[in-house]
């Protein structure tokens, strides 16, 4: 089947069999292995991407189910030289060991800011209870949500960046 899917702003087509999993797609057929994969059990939010900006499993996904929508995946974030607050937040507060669940991490931090720019530690753990992190505790990943949510507010960012998808 042919889909044609909006990723990071260009437009891509491509023919998939009907059982292709967006991430797989993403992954596979596009070469955005930013998103990684975590499991089989669609547990552990390493494949998070934003689908018609709402932060998505990309594994609980057809391919063919996101046909004429944006997705964002964490290559449209930021760049290495223009990063996104997220990815600051997350490089100044060592937010990750391996870096394994942190595409993930960030995608669902980007839709938690965007609908509130202050969030307690409280609703940060909660918003990230669909990721899990095998190296880092936690405590340095709620750190750096918090890092970038300043910085959003300082540069009157709150839910800008975040919000475009
Ligand atoms: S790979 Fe999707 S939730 Fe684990
Ligand atoms: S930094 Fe290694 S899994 Fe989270």
């Amino acid at each position: 089947m042919n889909v044609t899917v909006n990723v990071n702003g260009k437009p891509y087509t491509r023919d998939v069999e009907p059982r292709t999993l967006l991430v797989h797609f993403l992954r596979d057929d596009l070469l955005l292995t930013g998103t990684h994969v975590g499991c089989d059990t669609s547990q552990c939010g390493a494949c998070t991407v934003h689908i018609d900006g709402h932060a998505v499993k990309s594994c609980t996904v057809l391919a063919v189910q996101v046909d004429g929508m944006d997705v964002r995946t964490i290559e449209g974030l930021g760049t290495p030289g223009e990063m996104h607050p997220l990815q600051t937040g997350f490089w100044e507060q060592h937010g990750l060991q391996c870096g394994f669940c942190t595409p993930g991490m960030i995608m669902a931090s980007a839709e938690l800011l965007k609908h509130n720019p202050h969030p307690s530690e409280e609703e940060i753990r909660y918003h990230l209870e669909g990721n899990f992190c095998r190296c880092t505790g936690y405590h340095n990943i709620v750190k750096a949500v918090q890092h970038a949510a300043e910085i959003m507010d300082g540069s009157g960012q709150a839910g800008g960046q975040a919000a475009d998808d």
